[in-house]
């Protein structure tokens, strides 16, 4: 099985290449924000081989609980287990389990809920404060999809053909198949181990909750894929482990989750609101924001050229959920933004960039292992000049100053692909209704 919190032990960075090594062979004499973007990730390096696993924090020991007693009544009298039920119904007091509540106080009032920090009622979703929350919730069960709904035979076909598919085109899906498939873990691990419990509010909870189920459903459809194509499922699981372009971008996502993964972790002072915005950036702007989009549009370019083509509708289908995961971030972002501007400093929006930056030279060096020559119509400059055009949008998104000046899209049919609507299929596949709540209809 696998687990992330074994991830230090195991990463071998000693065979770790260094991130964007063509961008630090012309480097000027004065440092450019990627030599300092690709410096920090070598330090980053050194610390995640120093670090302690996040398990490792400090816990009480867990005391063995004594047996449990029969149950006696005043007169000494052993109850029955239906008698003791009864009895403790009866002796029940609310305020055991619900002391952060005030029983009989005022109903909770829509301007007291908050992103974070919020002392209201957490368990009353209504009144609804951010409707955009709520309305990405719906949107989400409305995209609600399975992996087995996608045919797979003329994939297999392919794959197991020995002159359908070139070593590169090969590599490209092994690659892709071994980032995803543990990728999804980390990111559904930092929202129900991380993350909720320090969002302050009902209704993103409510859609954290729903993404964590389609990052349930995208790990899925990657066992899907790498089980339907007979592929070593270890040698695929086990990249993030042993391929150093996919260990990177993996070590890099470990490493924003740690301070707010702490059970000690809570919010409330100006370090930990900045530690949680990180983790927020680090995961909804840099790991599904950017550290997917090399893979995605590979294996898109892919199914357009008609190769791969269930794989390529299920990475079509996730790529939609993700656009929408990362809106959800961006959006989150920029509401605690509103409400607590003290925490965007000039220094923390440098700090802020500097993450962007570092995510798009990990991506940049993940596009060039991936695509030593050109293949499917693109190359490692393409696909650096998309990465640095992705990179801008997201700077942008958070009200932050674009670094790669004049960057183009050079992939605009990605755009097209991510605006899908169940009318449109865009690989003219089989399946003919798509928003149905898991049951497609087919021909
Ligand atoms: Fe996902
Ligand atoms: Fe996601």
């Amino acid at each position: 099985m696998l687990s992330w919190d074994e991830y230090d032990d195991a990463v071998d960075t000693s065979a770790a290449p260094k991130a964007a090594t063509a961008a630090t062979q012309q480097a000027p004499a004065e440092p450019t924000p990627a030599v300092i973007a690709e410096q920090a990730l070598n330090q980053l390096n050194e610390e995640i081989k120093a670090e302690k696993p996040v398990t490792e924090v400090a816990q009480e020991p867990i005391q063995a609980t004594a047996p449990v007693e029969p149950q006696k009544t005043t007169d000494n009298k052993e109850l029955s287990k239906v008698e003791a039920a009864k009895e403790a119904i009866n002796n029940i007091d609310v305020a055991p389990g619900l002391e952060e509540l005030e029983m009989g106080a005022r109903r909770v009032d829509v301007d007291e809920k908050a992103m974070i920090n919020c002392r209201a009622d957490l368990n009353q979703l209504v009144p609804m404060k951010y409707d955009w929350a709520w309305q990405k919730y719906l949107d989400g069960c409305a995209n609600h999809w399975m992996p087995q709904e996608v045919n797979m035979t003329a994939d297999i076909a392919l794959w197991k053909s020995k002159d359908g598919l070139s070593d590169d085109e090969r590599r490209i899906i092994m690659r892709s198949l071994g980032y995803f498939s543990t990728a999804d873990s980390l990111v559904a691990n930092n929202l129900v181990l991380a993350l909720y419990r320090v969002i302050t509010n009902p209704e993103c909870r409510q859609y954290i909750l729903r993404q964590a189920f389609e990052e349930a459903i995208h790990t899925h459809a990657y066992q899907y894929c790498i089980e339907s194509l007979g592929m070593d499922e270890g040698e695929v699981f086990n990249m993030y482990r042993e391929v150093p372009s996919v260990a990177n971008k993996a070590a890099w996502s470990i490493s924003h989750t740690k301070g707010i993964s702490n059970p000690a972790f809570q919010t409330g002072t100006v370090e930990t609101d900045q530690e949680l915005l990180r983790n927020l950036i680090g995961f909804y702007a840099v790991t599904e924001g950017i550290f997917f989009y090399c893979g995605f549009t590979q294996i898109l370019s892919m199914g357009r050229r008609n190769k791969m083509t269930g794989v390529a509708e299920q990475f079509q289908y996730i790529l939609r959920d993700e656009s929408m995961h990362l809106n959800f971030g961006i959006d989150v972002i920029n509401q605690i933004k509103l409400e607590n501007p003290h925490l965007w400093s000039a220094e923390f929006q440098e700090e802020v960039t500097q993450m962007i930056l570092e995510g798009t030279e990990l991506e940049i060096a993940y596009a060039r292992d991936t695509m030593p020559r050109g293949v499917l119509g693109m190359n490692a400059a393409m696909m650096e000049e998309y990465l640095q055009f992705i990179a801008n949008r997201r700077l942008a998104q958070l009200g932050l100053k674009e670094q790669y000046v004049g960057a183009k899209n050079p992939f605009p049919w990605m755009s097209e692909i991510m605006d899908l609507r169940k009318e449109k299929n865009f690989f003219e596949t089989r399946v003919i209704e798509y928003q149905t709540g898991g049951a497609l209809s087919w021909d």
